[in-house]
């Protein structure tokens, strides 16, 4: 990677990526491309150039990646699963509309692109215990046929222009830093912000609801370690399921309660956000890509919720 172009890069995974890059590319251009009404802020947008990218303007997107000479873009725009059901056309046009605009630009200028897809790829259909690879998909959210169209028009766009593109499954991601916004794996991020405020968390999903999630420090590896593999060894692209680790409400709640001894949770069922939840799979085989890019997970549940509740502690200032 030469200069980065991160279309989204105020969002869940944008803020964090986009400092990542900047520290692991010290001479490079990794530009924060933004929509207008969420424009960097702080470190964000003084550690390094940033540039309106509306993911929907195939223009502004060429502007910004002949501008800063961009090779790589880290496509990061996408309404997610619970909100996109309340607004599926919108949905549709920043996932695939916005996808397309972003291959267009990689073909003519040469850009590698990174896309990801999700657990929310998958349906009812799919087999839900240590989902393989290459299986059914058939998702019945807006969500999930933005994401399975969009693994098949990136692996379009690298077999017959020769385009780059790369992609992961990601789970459920979980950080103390921005806040997801509309998910259906939410829940485990608002959890810790209840333990730490000392609240009582209202769960909007059923015990046994059993979903892959991954700590961020985990997902922005697995982000920047595909786009710098050896693509020799690939015999997938779009896109790597990866994993490291499952659980149901009871379960993060239990082991929050290790080092929150008082924390108390009650159920109070979304179900929208339940429906969306049981046509997931209940954990992801990964193999494909620990063997064609060496993936390996780092935090587990345990070594997540110590970071978690340090890091909350310190940003919300409780002891
Ligand atoms: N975290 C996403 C969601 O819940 C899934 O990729 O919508």
């Amino acid at each position: 990677m030469k200069n980065v172009l991160i279309i989204g890069a105020t969002g869940q995974i944008g803020s964090e990526l986009t400092m990542r890059l900047r520290k692991e590319y010290p001479g490079s251009d990794i530009v924060a491309g933004y929509i207008k009404g969420a424009e960097p802020k702080g470190e964000l947008l003084e550690s390094g150039p940033s540039h309106e990218v509306d993911i929907t303007n195939a223009a502004q997107i060429a502007e910004a990646v002949e501008k800063y000479n961009v090779d790589t873009i880290y496509n990061l725009a996408a309404l997610l699963s619970a909100v996109a059901e309340a607004k599926p056309q919108l949905a549709w046009k920043i996932g695939v509309g916005g996808l397309y605009n972003t291959l267009e630009v990689a073909r003519e200028k040469g850009c590698a692109v990174f896309t990801p897809s999700s657990i929310g790829s998958f349906g009812p259909d799919t087999p839900h215990d240590h989902t393989p690879q290459d299986t059914i998909q058939r998702p019945r959210t807006i969500y999930g046929v933005t994401k399975v169209t969009g693994e098949m028009l990136s692996d379009y766009y690298a077999s017959r222009f020769g385009v780059d593109t790369r992609s992961v499954r990601f789970p459920g991601l979980i950080s103390y830093v921005a806040p997801p916004g509309g998910g259906t794996t939410d829940y485990a991020v608002d959890i810790y912000y209840a333990a730490v405020k000392g609240e009582t968390f209202k769960c909007p999903l059923k015990p046994g609801t059993f979903m892959d999630m991954m700590y961020m420090p985990d997902a922005l590896r697995a982000a920047i370690e595909i786009m710098e593999a050896d693509s020799e060894k690939f015999v997938h692209r779009n896109s790597f399921n990866i994993a490291s680790m499952s659980f149901d409400p009871e379960i993060i709640y239990n082991k929050i309660k290790e080092y929150v001894p008082d924390f108390k949770m009650e159920y109070e069922l979304d179900p929208l956000r339940q429906r969306i939840a049981d046509s997931w799979p209940d954990s992801l085989d990964d193999s494909c890509a620990r063997k064609e890019w060496g993936w390996k997970p780092e935090f587990d549940l345990d070594a997540m919720t110590q970071d978690m509740l340090l890091h909350l502690r310190e940003k919300l200032n409780i002891k």
